[in-house]
This record gives structure tokens, C-alpha cells and sequence, in this order.
């Protein structure tokens, strides 16, 4: 960031629960990377940590009632809202969650995030049981629904010393989602020695297989291993991007200095997409993602019987392609891949067509020693003006002939 430029400004809420204390880490990890942040608590929350800790570390009087008489301004929700360019929620209580969703605004930090317009990222932890609860989940449905990004709770041990969801995520990732979303690039992160021709963008690639469950025990998935989507990743980021990898089922290991998302599903897959689209400018959707999944998931494992045969009915998987091509804004370029058999070019261009795409990668999976699970890939690459054919070599050299044909589609906008 040089000199000049006006530094991102992120309000920061914390909501009453035991993770409040990490917002500082938080705090400080937004303060390291350039940001100017102003704190807004819960009552609840200064329970856990005092008002004037926060006060001490920006230097700011903290809001926590704005009808307190210290309180130095009378529209402090407005002011403050209409402020930032980032409304960052940590922790977000399940009860923060049902005002945000529902409009209630009953206390400073829900009426800043009723009048505010920036872009909001809610970190939550609490009670497995909370978390899982059907009402929080509505919520939390809602809350998507309205564009809020969630930087989802983790499973581990809990405060209450159950196991399950709902432990807050970990504070680094929770610092790289708003800086995503803030499209800034901290200087830790590691870049490494090509050109930095990427560096004003932001990859959001999937990356790997979706397994999609049948029971308790099994799945449907695919042979992915990641590689293309990672040296895709890997390329992008020595070229300077900010790179999101939202990673389904995959052997391979993610490259350093990126950001990895883990998902199952291609339910899931979509929600983490459209989690960190906003921030992002370049979609690439190298991932082999389920066309079906089991209609119903059995609560217990099928057991076998006498019957020779079993029938599963499948259902359609949303097309995270074409969802992302439905919602993007003009600065969007949208890449997808092509597994094809047969026919190669002919199906990707109809795939290109169809999920209006600026550009699609088709590989012949067919053919050994390419593909699925390989170090080396061979693919036509085809934009809307162009068709290059790219011969055998490393995922890792395709990668940067992709990235490449991105930059040349960026400058014919
Ligand atoms: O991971 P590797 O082992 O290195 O293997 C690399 C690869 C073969 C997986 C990769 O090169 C590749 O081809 N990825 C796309 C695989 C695929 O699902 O292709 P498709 O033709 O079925 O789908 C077309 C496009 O739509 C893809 O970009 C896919 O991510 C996307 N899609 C598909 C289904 C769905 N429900 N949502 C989607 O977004």
C-alpha cells in the first residue's frame, strides 16, 4: 500500500461469547496488514473482555451503548456504518446471527449492521448444539441469502467440553477472508520469482472431487487429485495474485501462501464460492464436481440384505459454473474445464456456451498419462475469439499458459 492510498477501514464487532478474546489477535492481525479499525461491542461481550482494551489498541472510544452519555457522537450506528469497508463480526452468537437475519436492531452493533452497506463477514462459534440448532441454521441461510460471507466455525473440543462444530475459526484464516474481501494483500504472505503481471487480482479457483454421501459410511466422488486446481494456485500466486482455493476430496498437498477452503459436498462447494465471490476477479472452476448426488442421505449405514440388487435415485447437483456466471459483476472473468471422452472441443464449446463462460480448458480424460490424478495434462484452450492448443506438459506450465490466456482476456475487456 503506498503512502497515499487511504487505508482500509474495517469495524470490527464483537459479540458475548468465549472466543471474544480472540478479536484482539484479530485486531491486531488486520492492524499488521495496514487496516484502520474501530470497535463496536455487545453488552454481552464486555463480560468477557473490557471495552478498554479494544480502546487501548485503536485508540478510539469503543461503542458499546450509543445512548451513553460518553459516548462522543449522536448518530454513532450511522456514522460509524456508513464508515468501513468491511463490517467484521468476532465471535457472532447465535443470537447476533437471528438479529442480523431478522432486522433487529436493539443495540449498537445491530443497527450498525442494519445501516451499513459494506460487505459483512461474521465469524461464529458457539454450543455445537446452538449451532446446529434448526432456527440457526435458517438463520444462517438467510444471512447468505443476503450476501453476508461466513468464515464457518471449525469442530474441535468446545468450551463446554463437548466435541463438535462450532469452535471459532482459526484467527489467521479469519484475518485472510477480510482481507480478501478487502482485496488487500498482507506482505506475509509469500510470493515467489516470476513476473507480478497478477497482482492486481483475485483467484477464486475449486479445486479436487465432490463426494457426495449416500449414508454415513460411503460416497460418490471421483478420481481427482487436486493437482491441476493447486498448480493453477501455485502459478497465480508467483504471479502476485491473492489466490482462494475452495478444495473438495484431494491427495494432493495445497502449494503455500494460499488460501484453502475445505468442502465436501458440491452443496457445500457452492455456498464456500459464493462465500468468497465477491472479493474475487478471476472464478476458475478446475474442480470435478458431481453432476448428481443421492436423493436421500440414510441416517444410518445401509445395511445389506438378501436382495440382489439396490437402487439409488439420484438428483441434480447445483452447477456452481453456472450460478457463479449468473451473479457476476462486469469485472468477473469466468474460466471452466471440460472433462470430456469424446468429441472434445465440440462439448466444451457447448459447455462454453451454456454456463456463458469467457473461457474453457478441455482435456481429453481418456487418454493415459493425462487427466485425472497425472503430474502432465494436454488441452485446447478456447475463449471467444481464440483456440490454443496446448501439448502435452506439466499441470503446472498448463497452469501458466491459462493464466496467460486470462491476462489476454482482461485486456480485451
Ligand atoms: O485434479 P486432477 O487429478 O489434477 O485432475 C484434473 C481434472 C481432470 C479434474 C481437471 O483438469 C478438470 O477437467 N476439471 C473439471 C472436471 C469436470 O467436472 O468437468 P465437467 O466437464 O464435468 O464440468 C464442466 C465444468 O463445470 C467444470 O469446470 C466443473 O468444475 C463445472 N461444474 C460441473 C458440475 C457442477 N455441478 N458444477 C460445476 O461448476
Amino acid at each position: 500500500m503506498s503512502e497515499t492510498e487511504r487505508k482500509p477501514r474495517v469495524g470490527l464487532g464483537v459479540c458475548g461469547g468465549i472466543a471474544a478474546y480472540k478479536a484482539i489477535e484479530v485486531l491486531r492481525m488486520l492492524q499488521k496488514a495496514g487496516c484502520d479499525v474501530s470497535v463496536a461491542m455487545t453488552r454481552h461481550a464486555t463480560e468477557f473482555v473490557k471495552p478498554l482494551t479494544f480502546r487501548a489498541l485503536t485508540g478510539e472510544y469503543v461503542i458499546v451503548d450509543d445512548y451513553d452519555e460518553a459516548n462522543p457522537d449522536p448518530i454513532a450506528h450511522v456514522n460509524f456504518s456508513q464508515n468501513i469497508d468491511l463490517l467484521l463480526v468476532v465471535p457472532a452468537t447465535a443470537n447476533v446471527l437471528a438479529k442480523f437475519a431478522n432486522g433487529i436492531a436493539d443495540d449498537f452493533l445491530t443497527s450498525t449492521y442494519l445501516a451499513s452497506t459494506a460487505p459483512v463477514l461474521v465469524a461464529p462459534a458457539m454450543n455445537v448444539s446452538m449451532w446446529e440448532k434448526p432456527s440457526t441454521q435458517r438463520n444462517i441461510e438467510l444471512l447468505r441469502a443476503d450476501n453476508v460471507k461466513f468464515a464457518e466455525p471449525i469442530s474441535g473440543e468446545l468450551a463446554c467440553k463437548t466435541v463438535g462444530t462450532g469452535k471459532l475459526d482459526d484467527v489467521e484464516n479469519i484475518a485472510k477472508q477480510a482481507f480478501a474481501i478487502l482485496g488487500i494483500r498482507p506482505r506475509s504472505v509469500s510470493t515467489g520469482t516470476h513476473v507480478d503481471d497478477l497482482s492486481n487480482e483475485h483467484i477464486l479457483v475449486t479445486v479436487g472431487g465432490t463426494r457426495e454421501a449416500i449414508d454415513p459410511v460411503r460416497f460418490i466422488s471421483n478420481h481427482s487429485s487436486g493437482k491441476m486446481g493447486f498448480a493453477l494456485a501455485e502459478a497465480a500466486r508467483d504471479r502476485g495474485a491473492w489466490v482462494t482455493c475452495v478444495t473438495g476430496s484431494v491427495t494432493a498437498e495445497p502449494p503455500e501462501g494460499v488460501e484453502v477452503v475445505r468442502v465436501e459436498s458440491a452443496q457445500q462447494m457452492l455456498n464456500s464460492v459464493m462465500t468468497y465471490l465477491s472479493g474475487a476477479t478471476v472464478f476458475v472452476g478446475a474442480a470435478a464436481v458431481a453432476d448428481y448426488r443421492p436423493k436421500i442421505v440414510a441416517d444410518a449405514k445401509i445395511k445389506k440384505t438378501d436382495a440382489e440388487e439396490l437402487t439409488l435415485e439420484l438428483e441434480r447437483t447445483p452447477d456452481i459454473l453456472s450460478t457463479v456466471s449468473d451473479v457476476r459483476n462486469s469485472r468477473l472473468i469466468v474460466v471452466g474445464f471440460a472433462a470430456e471422452t469424446n468429441d472434445v472441443e465440440a462439448y466444451a464449446r457447448s459447455k462454453m456456451e451454456r454456463k456463458r463462460l469467457d473461457m474453457i480448458v478441455a482435456n481429453d480424460v481418456s487418454v493415459a498419462g493425462q487427466g485425472f490424478g497425472t503430474e502432465n495434462n494436454s488441452a485446447i484452450l478456447l475463449t471467444r475469439d481464440d483456440r490454443i492448443e496446448l501439448p502435452l506438459q506439466s499441470k503446472r506450465e498448463m497452469a501458466d499458459r491459462i493464466l496467460d490466456a486470462i491476462i489476454e482476456v482482461r485486456a480485451n475487456r
